[in-house]
C-alpha cells in the first residue's frame, strides 16, 4: 500500500500545480493528516482513507466550468492505471461525488464510515485560522469585496444559486463555515471543529469591533 500511497501524492501533486492556493496541494495534505487522525480511533479501510483523502479535489468542479464528472473520471482512470482492486476504486470514487457542501442535500443518508471521515478532515480545512485564510484567498482570486453592511448572507440556497452566487467574503462564514460544525460527522471531527468554530466567531467580533471603530 506505501508504493501506491507514494503514487498517489506523486500524481496529485503534478495535477494539482498551479492551482487556487486554497485548493492546492497543501490543502490536500492538510485533509490527508487529518483524515488519518480522525481515523484513529474508528474502525476504517485504511487505504480508502489514504486514496480518497489524497484524490478528493483532484478535478474540482468550480475550476472545470461546473463538471462533475472529471474528478471521479481522473481518480477512477487513475486507480485502474495501479491495478487497484475495484471494490476499492468504488468507494474512493463514492467519496470523491458525495464530499462535496454543495451536494450536502443529496448525499445518501448511510454515510460509510471512509466518507465521513474525509469530509470531516475537509469540513475541518476550511474552518479555523486555516479556513479564514482560504476564504479571503477564494474571494480575493474572484474578486469578490470583503464585506458590504447592507448586503445580507444568503441562506437556504439551492445548489445552482451557491455555485454561481459572488456574494462578500464576510458573507460566506454565514453562508458556509459557520454551518460546519453542526455538519461534523465523527467524536474528534466534532471536537476539533468546537475549536475552530470558537476561533472564527472571535475573529468576526474582532472584525466588527474594528470596522465600528469600536477598538
Ligand atoms: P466544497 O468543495 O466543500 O463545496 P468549496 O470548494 O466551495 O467547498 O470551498 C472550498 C474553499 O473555498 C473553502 O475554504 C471555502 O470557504 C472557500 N470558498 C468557497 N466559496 C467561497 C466564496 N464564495 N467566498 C470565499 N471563500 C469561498
Ligand atoms: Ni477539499
Amino acid at each position: 500500500m506505501d508504493d501506491l500511497v507514494s503514487k498517489t501524492v506523486e500524481f496529485v501533486k503534478q495535477k494539482l500545480q498551479g492551482a487556487e492556493a486554497g485548493h492546492d496541494w497543501f490543502h490536500i495534505e492538510r485533509v490527508w493528516k487529518l483524515s488519518i487522525k480522525l481515523a484513529e480511533k474508528e474502525s476504517v479501510n485504511l487505504e480508502v482513507i489514504h486514496l480518497g483523502a489524497l484524490l478528493h479535489d483532484i478535478a474540482d468542479p468550480k475550476f472545470h466550468d461546473g463538471n462533475e464528472k472529471i474528478g471521479p473520471e481522473t481518480a477512477c482512470s487513475f486507480l485502474q492505471s495501479q491495478q487497484v482492486e475495484p471494490e476499492v476504486i468504488q468507494q474512493v470514487v463514492f467519496i470523491i461525488r458525495n464530499i462535496s457542501f454543495k451536494n450536502r442535500t443529496e448525499t445518501a443518508k448511510h454515510k460509510p464510515i471512509e466518507l465521513q471521515i474525509v469530509q470531516d478532515a475537509d469540513r475541518l480545512d476550511a474552518m479555523g485560522a486555516i479556513g479564514i485564510a482560504r476564504l479571503f484567498n477564494f474571494g480575493g482570486f474572484k474578486n469578490n469585496p470583503i464585506h458590504i453592511p447592507e448586503e445580507k448572507p444568503r441562506l437556504n440556497f439551492c445548489k445552482e444559486e451557491y455555485k454561481k452566487s459572488k456574494g462578500t467574503s464576510i458573507n460566506h462564514f454565514y453562508e458556509k463555515l459557520l454551518l460546519l460544525k453542526s455538519m461534523m460527522n465523527t467524536p474528534t471531527g466534532k471536537e476539533m471543529a468546537a475549536i475552530r468554530h470558537q476561533y472564527m466567531e472571535d475573529f468576526l467580533q474582532q472584525f466588527y469591533n474594528e470596522w465600528n471603530v469600536v477598538v
